[in-house]
């Protein structure tokens, strides 16, 4: 099967077609969507009528499931997750702000699947930022700041119990659990290479990353909001327009993600996994 890659024009992203993925892969087939996904680093798969038992296969492909911590997986599966809003939901749209899923962990997420199920007529964008880019154009003065140095990565904010996700936050469709065990920290480079492609990134950002080692919180703290302010900026993002039936499968470790809102009076139902980290 030759599958056929349309880049997006945006600073990542690209279209694949010409693959089905409800039914199983030729090894060579996984094999050009595991160069195109490295390349692009976020691929949409348009049309593709996937169940849950396609998604987990697709995902088994690229490393096996990740660790999904917090969120309960849907009923009769360990590895998926809903991510869901409902038409009249108020809470707090989920994962509005800019991150690298999972980048507390100490073997972080490779990747993150996502399967379109219902999906709002405006709005409900997922908004995605390469951070390879972000790297490569910022200025030097900014760079020497944070060369060579560990940030400092915990789920507190979202997920501990007075968290955002915590025991204040009330009315939300999504099956979210906060635990006293967000508030553990793990550290990792901000400047790292890309596991598989070598090539230098930003990895995460303030959120998930609450401090800067062997550096104050008065000064580490507003170099990370310095920092997610480039990471995150116009010229390194691409913009994800959902369709129903649509895969999209992104690279934790080469980009952030966002969720948008613009959806109000509509539901929107979305399935996920993540891609356990890479073993080589
Ligand atoms: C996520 O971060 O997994 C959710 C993204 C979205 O809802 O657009």
């Amino acid at each position: 099967m030759t599958i056929a890659i349309t880049p997006s024009g945006q600073a990542c992203g690209a279209r694949v077609t010409g693959v089905d993925l409800t039914r199983p892969l030729a090894p060579e087939t996984i094999a050009d969507i595991r160069a195109a996904w490295l390349d692009h680093h976020v691929l949409a798969f348009p049309d593709q009528r996937m169940s849950d038992d396609d998604l987990e296969r697709f995902t088994g492909y690229f490393g096996g499931f990740g660790d999904d911590p917090f969120i309960k997986p849907i009923p009769g599966r360990k590895h998926i997750i809903a991510v869901k809003r409902r038409a009249d939901e108020t809470a707090p749209l989920f994962a509005e702000n800019w991150h690298s899923d999972w980048s507390f962990q100490a073997r972080p997420p490779a990747g993150t699947c996502l399967f379109g199920l219902t999906i709002p007529p405006v709005g409900g964008n997922t908004d995605f930022a390469n951070q390879h880019a972000a790297l490569d154009a910022m200025p030097d003065t900014l760079r020497a700041r944070i060369e060579g140095k560990m940030a400092i990565h915990s789920a507190r904010g979202g997920y501990a119990p007075s968290g955002m996700y915590g025991t204040r936050d009330a009315g939300r469709s999504m099956d979210i659990r906060s635990g006293e065990e967000a508030l553990a920290t793990q550290t990792h480079p901000i400047i790292r290479k890309h596991p598989e492609t070598g090539r230098e990134g930003l990895f995460g950002c303030a959120g998930y990353i609450i401090g800067i080692e062997d550096m104050d919180d008065a000064e580490a703290l507003p170099l990370l909001y310095e920092l997610v302010q480039w990471q995150g900026s116009e010229p390194f993002r691409y913009s994800h327009q959902w369709e129903a039936n649509t895969l999209v499968m992104w690279d934790n470790r080469s980009v952030l993600h966002r969720a948008t809102g613009g959806y109000d009076g509509h539901d929107r139902l979305l399935h996920r996994t993540t891609i356990a980290a890479w073993d080589g």
